[in-house]
């Protein structure tokens, strides 16, 4: 069944700061995206290796107006122009999320606008409704990003089943830690994916955890394996092949992906993959996803890579959602960097904020 839910059909504002992306979109019809604006702090995080959310949140302070009224400029609008503001307010880092929620009250209260509070991973499952062929329900999700590795069933928009999760890294971190330790710089993920296009991904034998068991996803074993086999080259006094190395780890993380998000969809008897979060921008994932999912017979949804990694017109589809089922939220809204699924966001009342 091809089914868009019910969805606002203003003009939406989001904003997404829930880790090192300063975001601001403007989305109008739910899902009609009039600008996305991502300014990133990889340069800044890069040199010491990985987040620092110190850092983190000081930049979003400088450049969260900037960046809300860059937005505005490319859509041609005016804060005046606007109905609503969304604004992610968790999972992620408590300093980042302040900045975002802080920003998106102060434009909410004095341009009398109601505010919605958006779940994070909700937004990365509605980046899938950003295409012009809507993804059909029930679906299963695979939601890989750099805090988050799970598999949803969802039998409608809103209503969430988390089958699997990891164990311990998310796939992006493992990403993020083997990029590191293999001195290709942060974020690891988009420098594997870029060192492994020229590598060989049976370079190096690597484990596949869990491979056959439920939905659950474990990394550490196999970033334990890539240190090892690292180690075994330097005692033995040969070069590491750093490609060949980074070819067979995406390999290694792909094929489990791709395992069981395949399994998931025949059990749940579902011809409908959304696939979402930072680590769908992965080449290697999408081709794979994609052409395993033509010969199974089923749609598989991946957004381009700009609407996996985060950014806030997704923060703006889920919005759209949110206040079209619930109204708007309440002023009192704080960040939640631990909020999960089922993704309801408590404070959410019928009642609109202004
Ligand atoms: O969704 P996202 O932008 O932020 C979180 O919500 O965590 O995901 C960021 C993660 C990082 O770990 C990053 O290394 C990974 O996504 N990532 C990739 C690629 N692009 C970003 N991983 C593998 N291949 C990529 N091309
Ligand atoms: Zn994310």
């Amino acid at each position: 069944m091809q089914y868009l839910p019910p969805l606002f059909s203003g003009r939406v504002l989001a904003i997404e700061t829930s880790c090192d992306e300063t975001s601001a979109a403007i989305v109008s019809n739910g899902v009609e995206v009039k600008s996305n604006v991502v300014a990133s702090q990889d340069a800044e995080h890069s040199r010491f290796g990985g987040i620092v959310p110190e850092i983190a949140s000081r930049m979003h302070l400088e450049r969260l107006r900037k960046i809300v009224w860059r937005a505005l400029e490319k859509a041609g609008l005016e804060v005046g122009d606007i109905d609503a503001i969304a604004v992610t307010i968790g999972p992620g880092l408590a300093g980042s999320l302040l900045v975002g929620i802080a920003g998106a009250k102060a434009i909410a209260l004095s341009a009398g606008l109601p505010l919605i509070a958006v779940n994070h991973l909700e937004g990365h499952l509605f980046a899938s409704l950003i295409v012009d062929d809507p993804p059909e329900l029930p679906a299963v999700a695979l939601l890989v990003s750099g805090g988050h590795t799970m598999l949803i069933h969802i039998p409608q928009w809103g209503n969430y089943q988390v089958i699997g999760s990891t164990l311990d890294d998310a796939a992006g971190e493992a990403f993020d830690k083997i990029g590191r330790f293999l001195g290709l710089g942060f974020p690891g993920g988009p420098a594997i994916d870029r060192e492994a296009r020229s590598g060989d991904p049976e370079g190096y034998s690597l484990p596949r955890a869990m491979l056959a068991e439920g939905y659950d996803f474990s990394f550490s074993g196999l970033k334990t394996a890539v240190v090892n086999a690292v180690e075994g080259e330097i005692a033995a006094g040969r070069q590491i092949r750093v490609a060949d190395m980074a070819a067979s780890f995406q390999e290694a993380v792909v094929d489990v992906l791709a395992a069981k998000a395949f399994r998931a969809a025949s059990e749940f008897n579902t011809r409908s993959l959304l696939v979402g979060g930072g680590v769908a921008a992965n080449k290697r994932l999408r081709t794979r996803l994609e052409g395993e999912a033509r010969r199974a017979g089923i749609r598989c949804r991946i957004s381009p890579p700009s609407l996996c990694t985060d950014n806030a017109a997704m923060i703006a589809v889920a919005g759209a959602f949110r206040f079209e089922a619930e109204g708007a939220s309440l002023l009192d809204i704080g960040a939640v960097p631990g909020l999960r699924a089922p993704f309801r966001i408590a404070s959410q009342s019928k009642t609109t904020s202004t």
